[in-house]
């Protein structure tokens, strides 16, 4: 069934259809032969739900869009400490495939070539063979896109066989012992990895997943912590879109990878996954209409990260008097996000409210509570616990253990308990 969303995908990618500007990757020869009109988006909610349009099932090769993912399963297998050893956090402000190293002798982030093949080959540890290597990257991109995905063979002997300029890269790795491995296995692996095909879904799907701090909400798995996904996010948002990252940043403000066979994804934490495709890359390697896709979405839909702050801001109707078996209470309906900033406001509401008016507080349409939002709500609640009858309504459990407060505190499942 068509939802008013996929509706709306589709007239997004009507109005990017007409935009024909940029080119082919055809330094990897098997991407000059792709159809160049081909077009697709797809969003993956939080709950997994996804809405797509357009060439949707198109299975494309993941080129750099594997980089975060790569770097996410070496921070989960080796820590942050032993990748950081090998690889920068800084952005480079060149090209993605520039022969570049920092003054301290590491690439500087792993969203470049130099960087990413650094990390590519991490994984499995130093004595892991390579075709150990490329098992476990592909077995955990598939986890994070929730099925089994493949490699595409003659994209990926094309790029090998034409791969001067990443074993040139990986020669100056090896050269400053930032890898350990024969320079030219490491690049193979690497472009193998770069080869594994995906759709616009799984690429939202991946990106969600990153986006929910590191549980897929399809198949429930959990492919990596959340600290790991802090870390991904941080590095994608200021080096994912390479020496276009700032334009990116104020036009889109979603942290965010693109690959050279046209895919892009998207990451906005706690809220959604994007992703774009069409090939025509422009010179940063980015899909024009893919750029195009998302600038749309993100105005659009306001998902700009520095919105996206002032909009969690939403909490809560203070909605009128209930009436409990022993006569009424206030009744503090509590709606949307409960993090610093949210609380904070609803506290200075709260400290309004008479003292010894009985209250339920009704947790019943928060949607999601962060450790801090718990503990400056369980703190308030013991405060408007003193001299009055206080009664929460937590459905979801969301407080988990209310009588932390030290209060003789009525919990109820549902507000009807109660009547
Ligand atoms: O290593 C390469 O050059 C390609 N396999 C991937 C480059 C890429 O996708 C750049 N991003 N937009």
């Amino acid at each position: 069934m068509r939802t008013p969303v996929d509706d709306y995908l589709a007239d997004v990618l009507t109005r990017c259809r007409d935009n024909t500007d940029g080119a082919l990757a055809d330094y990897i020869p098997e991407l000059a032969c792709v159809d160049p009109s081909l077009l697709a988006a797809a969003v993956c909610m939080a709950d997994g739900t996804i809405y797509a349009a357009g060439d949707v099932d198109h299975r494309f090769t993941i080129q750099s869009m594997s980089k975060p993912f790569v770097y996410a399963l070496a921070l989960r297998d080796l820590g942050e400490r032993e990748v950081a050893a090998r690889v920068g956090v800084e952005p480079s402000g060149d090209a993605f495939n520039q022969l570049s190293l920092g003054r301290d002798g590491r690439p500087r982030n792993p969203m470049i070539n130099a960087g990413a093949i650094a990390v590519h080959s991490l994984i499995g540890g130093p004595d892991a063979s390579d075709a150990e290597r490329s098992r476990r990257i592909l077995d955990g991109i598939s986890a994070f896109a929730g099925r089994r995905l493949d490699v595409d063979d003659a994209v990926f002997e094309s790029e090998f066989e034409t791969s001067f300029r990443n074993r040139g890269i990986a020669n100056m790795l090896r050269s400053v012992g930032v890898i350990t491995q024969e320079p030219r296995d490491v690049v193979r692996e690497y472009t193998r990895q770069c080869a594994i095909r995906v759709s616009v879904r799984d690429l939202a799907v991946m990106a969600v997943t990153l986006a929910m701090g590191g549980v897929n909400p399809r198949t429930r798995e959990r492919v990596v912590p959340a600290w790991v996904c802090r870390q991904v996010l941080s590095v994608m948002m200021t080096c994912g879109m390479y020496d276009a990252a700032g334009d990116w940043m104020t036009s889109v403000g979603i942290p965010a990878k693109s690959g050279v066979s046209g895919g892009v994804l998207g990451a906005l934490p706690g809220h959604v996954g994007l992703a774009a495709f069409s090939p025509k890359v422009d010179d940063h390697g980015h899909s024009v209409r893919g750029v195009r896709i998302f600038e749309r979405l993100s105005r659009d839909l306001s998902l700009h990260l520095m919105e996206v702050q002032e909009a969690r801001v939403r909490i809560l109707q203070s909605s009128g008097e209930v009436e409990l078996r022993d006569g009424t209470a206030r009744h503090v309906q509590l709606r949307g996000a409960l993090y610093f900033g949210s609380v904070e406001r609803l506290l200075r509401e709260l400290d309004d409210i008479p003292p010894g008016d009985a209250l339920v507080v009704d947790l019943t349409e928060v949607a999601h509570i962060n450790p801090i939002g718990r503990r400056m709500l369980l703190d308030a609640m013991a405060r408007l616990g003193e001299g009055r009858r206080l009664v929460l309504v937590d459905p979801s459990g969301r407080l988990r253990n209310p009588r932390e407060t030290g209060l003789d505190l009525d919990v109820v499942r549902k507000i009807a308990d109660e009547q």
